[in-house]
């Protein structure tokens, strides 16, 4: 089983940004979580950032290439502004579940929308840095039940 965590803009400044909406803990130390958790649950991860809608939309076309077994994305503002990172997951044969660390939907209303909801196999939002754990425990059970 083979997974990429992908996170779009502004996430690199995670523990310095905003933390009421998203926390102290760094990208460093989430990415080391979670590769971690794919160890002790055996199954490949990689984790990448871009604050670049295209190196985005090239990576989601390369894990289709690959055919990999699922994609933990969030996508950050782009969620809310972006057809072509839409269209990306369209165009590849590979799940993706779309998480947010803040509850987008009791913030501003320009959150409540997200372009990705609509080709996503699942949304997951507003508990912390545990939605990419719960995402993947998600695209876990899904490749168990084949
Ligand atoms: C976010 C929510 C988005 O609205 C925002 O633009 C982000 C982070 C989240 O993880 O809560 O950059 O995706």
């Amino acid at each position: 089983m083979r997974i990429l965590c992908l996170n779009g803009p502004n996430l690199n400044r995670l523990g310095k940004r905003e933390k009421e909406a998203y926390g102290t803990f760094t990208l460093a130390e989430l990415e080391s979580e979670l590769m971690q958790f794919a160890e002790q649950q055996n199954f490949e991860l990689a984790c990448r950032q871009s604050n670049h809608e295209g190196e985005l939309i090239d990576w989601l076309h390369e894990a289709g290439d690959d055919k990999l077994d699922g994609i933990v994305l969030n996508a950050g503002a782009y969620t809310h502004t972006s057809i072509a990172i839409r269209d990306a997951i369209a165009a590849i044969n590979v799940p993706v579940i779309e998480v947010h660390i803040s509850n987008v939907y009791n913030r501003e209303e320009f959150r409540h929308h997200s372009y990705m909801a609509p080709v996503a196999a699942g949304q997951i939002t507003g508990f912390g840095k545990d939605v990419y754990k719960l995402a993947l425990h998600a695209l876990l059970m899904r490749n168990q039940r084949g």
